[in-house]
């Protein structure tokens, strides 16, 4: 087989010892919401799929559904079937008469001189439904119309986000920091006709051009033939427009204007079938494109608000923040619509965690009198290399904290339960993928103990499974990793890859597939791409991605992507790119190029392709290093080794070169190496 690049993703863990176990306190066992140890007896596979009843019936539904799951269309599931429920309804709506007056939203601006805003259930509903009139009456969406959001960390997201869930629109929500570039694709790929942005928000201290952004995706989408009608353009600062670029007549408006003329309008929540989409959230795989994952209303909703309840143990009365960014399937699960859905009080951050100084997550946390943290490995990381004795300096006290994304070492985990957790709040660490919605493993907060390095056991309901590449299974305690996948539906799971369903049966059910055709889900294991291991005690221990993507601080990177980025700029013959292990972000992307023949390496060039990757996908794509190369390893029929660009990038041994058609080109890497000193 091809050499893989996780090599050095599965390094990490596999060198780990096995760690000791941490119990939960019981002044959090008193409080938690799920304490039932018959939990997993009720969640056996002889109850599914009708165990997931309990989940649907957390939500309020217009027409109550008949059928929990429909097979018929393997590997198509379709949940809650006959249901009919509005999303929006269900995180607004319904709260108003007990908690009509309560912060659904703290929205902390970066700027530390700001004051918080705090946006009551009322006032997000007003807000919502006005908004919800002018998408309607002013662009004329309506059910099942996608729009393409690129919004960043404001208020103003969450309130665009429930006023398309409101009339039944499809949102997509791309990630802020993402280039005008990277947003115009996803314009293109979801036929989104409206684009919704902010003419800048902060970062760092400095303010960004956001509409700067907007206006090449409206024109890099142009160039793909297709054309955007309509520019919506909320302002940071309501009344004060913030951005240098001009207002495009025709297509452009200002939202902050544009609301005036919907002032107290109400919409009536569409009662869409629980299988109608919610939203679409794009995502790196094995093959260059992104996907955008197609997540459902009803079963999404059902899969968000339990595990926000019982897994991070939401209560109304809670003040809950989750770091990450709504532009991930974390904010959009843990941010909005799981919290949300629960009537708490979710905490939106604007900007950069060590900004101004490593103690501001903590003076945030002391303020507003957060109790539930949830954060990245990559965070916690900075935020102990930044400051590792902040935490104790505030008076803060968390009861539950959780971490995802990518596996965390045990070291970091320890300072974030001693410094971070002042010994007291119970840890979750929760595996799971933007194509599934919500958590896959983790341990249930007051019923497990808590194991430094893994992420624990499967969620009530989803019953992993480990392949090997011939599809034997991999029994627990057996020592061995292979491919973790999950053996049945649940209803969290994406319904399809947009425009693509023979990409979403490809690349998440071929694989282990048992028979053609079937409508029985026993024969579909859904194929999750990264490679486990199972000790004895059934915890899961998650080993990174087996396909040629790269987890850079939590976030999925398609290196075939990078790659591509690098090959615009037109000196570039040859691109390849491997992981490097980076004490803060987990993985970063190393670049390889080889160049058209004739042309001479230089620093500018190294420069110029680097600016090529952030312009085409982002800042967070950068590599850390490009390294102009006189020729790729290969193997005789043609593919770049990687394995072996990866060992020169982390100074290790290059190990068995004896199928390369060129092993000479190693010691010629490895005197680059030591002349550029990385
Ligand atoms: C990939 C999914 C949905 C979470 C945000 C990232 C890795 C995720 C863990 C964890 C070890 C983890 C996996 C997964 N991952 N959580 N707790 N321990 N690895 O979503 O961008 O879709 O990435 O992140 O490799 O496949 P994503």
């Amino acid at each position: 087989m091809e050499q893989k690049t996780d090599l050095s993703e599965a390094e990490i863990a596999v060198h780990w010892q096995e760690e000791g176990y941490y119990q939960p306190s019981t002044s959090f066992i008193a409080q938690a919401n799920l304490t039932d140890p018959d939990i997993f007896k009720r969640f056996s596979v002889d109850n599914f799929p009708e165990c997931f009843k309990e989940f649907a019936d957390l939500l309020t539904w217009f027409k109550y559904w008949e059928k929990t799951l429909d097979t018929s269309n393997a590997p198509f599931w379709r949940w809650f079937v006959g249901g009919r429920i509005n999303a929006s309804y269900n995180c607004v709506d319904r709260h108003l008469e007990k908690y009509r007056n309560k912060a659904a939203i703290h929205f902390v601006p970066e700027l530390e001189h700001e004051p918080v805003q705090h946006v009551t259930y009322q006032e997000l509903y007003v807000r919502v439904n006005e908004m919800a009139a002018l998408l309607r009456n002013l662009c004329g969406l309506k059910t099942g119309d996608r729009v393409t959001l690129h919004m960043p960390m404001v208020p103003e997201l969450p309130i665009t986000m429930l006023a398309c869930a409101r009339i039944g629109v499809i949102h997509s929500q791309v990630f802020s920091g993402f280039s005008g570039k990277a947003c115009a694709d996803r314009i293109v790929d979801s036929g989104s006709r409206v684009l919704i942005t902010m003419d800048g928000y902060y970062r760092s201290g400095t303010m960004q051009d956001q509409k700067e952004k907007a206006d090449i995706a409206v024109k890099d989408a142009a160039a793909e033939g297709y054309k955007v009608d309509t520019v919506l353009i909320w302002q940071r600062y309501p009344g004060k427009y913030s951005s240098p670029q001009k207002l495009v007549e025709g297509r452009d408006v200002i939202v902050n204007d544009a609301l005036k003329h919907y002032r107290g309008a109400r919409i009536e929540p569409e009662h869409m079938p629980a299988e109608a989409p919610l939203f679409l959230m794009y995502t790196s795989g094995t093959t260059g494109k992104p996907k955008g994952c197609q997540h459902s209303t009803g079963g999404y909703l059902a899969y968000v608000t339990w595990t926000s309840k019982n897994i991070q143990d939401i209560h109304p009365e809670d003040v809950y923040w989750c770091m990450a960014d709504i532009g991930w399937i974390t904010g959009h699960s843990y941010i909005v619509y799981g919290p949300l859905a629960l009537g708490a009080s979710s905490v939106i951050y604007e900007g950069v965690p060590t900004y101004p100084d490593p103690g501001r997550p903590w003076r945030i946390a002391e303020e507003l009198g957060v109790n539930i943290f949830h954060t990245s490995p990559t965070a916690i990381r900075a935020l102990r290399r930044a400051g590792p004795d902040e935490p104790q300096k505030y008076n803060f006290r968390f009861k539950h904290m959780t971490t995802v994304g990518e596996p965390v070492e045990p070291e970091v985990w320890r300072w974030y339960y001693e410094h971070v957790g002042k010994g007291a709040a119970v840890i979750v660490d929760t595996w799971w993928q933007t194509e599934n919605g919500g958590f896959l493993c983790s341990t249930i907060p007051a019923l497990n103990p808590m194991k430094p390095g893994s992420a624990g056991p499967a969620l009530p309901g989803i019953y992993p499974v480990i392949y090997d590449d011939d599809g034997n299974e991999i029994p627990r305690g057996a020592n061995r990793a292979g491919n973790i996948c999950i053996r049945n539906p649940w209803p969290g799971i994406f319904q399809t890859v947009w425009g693509d369903p023979d990409r979403f049966v490809r690349q998440y059910y071929e694989r282990y597939n048992k028979k053609k055709g079937s409508t029985d889900w026993r024969d579909w294991p859904y194929f999750a791409g990264d490679g486990a291991m199972q000790p004895p005690d059934g915890y899961y221990r998650i080993l990174g991605r087996i396909d040629d993507v790269i987890n850079v601080a939590g976030h999925r990177l398609g290196t075939k992507e990078i790659e591509s980025a690098a090959l615009t700029v037109p000196e570039v013959v040859e691109a390849a790119v491997v992981p490097v292990p980076d004490e803060v972000k987990g993985r970063v992307p190393d670049l390889y190029v080889a160049l058209k023949h004739g042309i001479k390496a230089s620093r500018e060039l190294e420069e110029k392709i680097a600016k090529a990757v952030i312009t085409e996908i982002s800042p967070i794509a950068r590599p850390r290093k490009v390294w102009i190369v006189p020729d790729m390893p290969k193997t005789r029929s043609g593919k770049i080794m990687r394995r072996v660009l990866a060992a020169v990038s982390s100074g290790k041994d290059a190990g068995d070169v004896s199928t390369l058609a060129n092993p000479e080109v190693v010691a010629e890497l490895r005197k680059l190496a030591e002349q550029t000193k990385v």
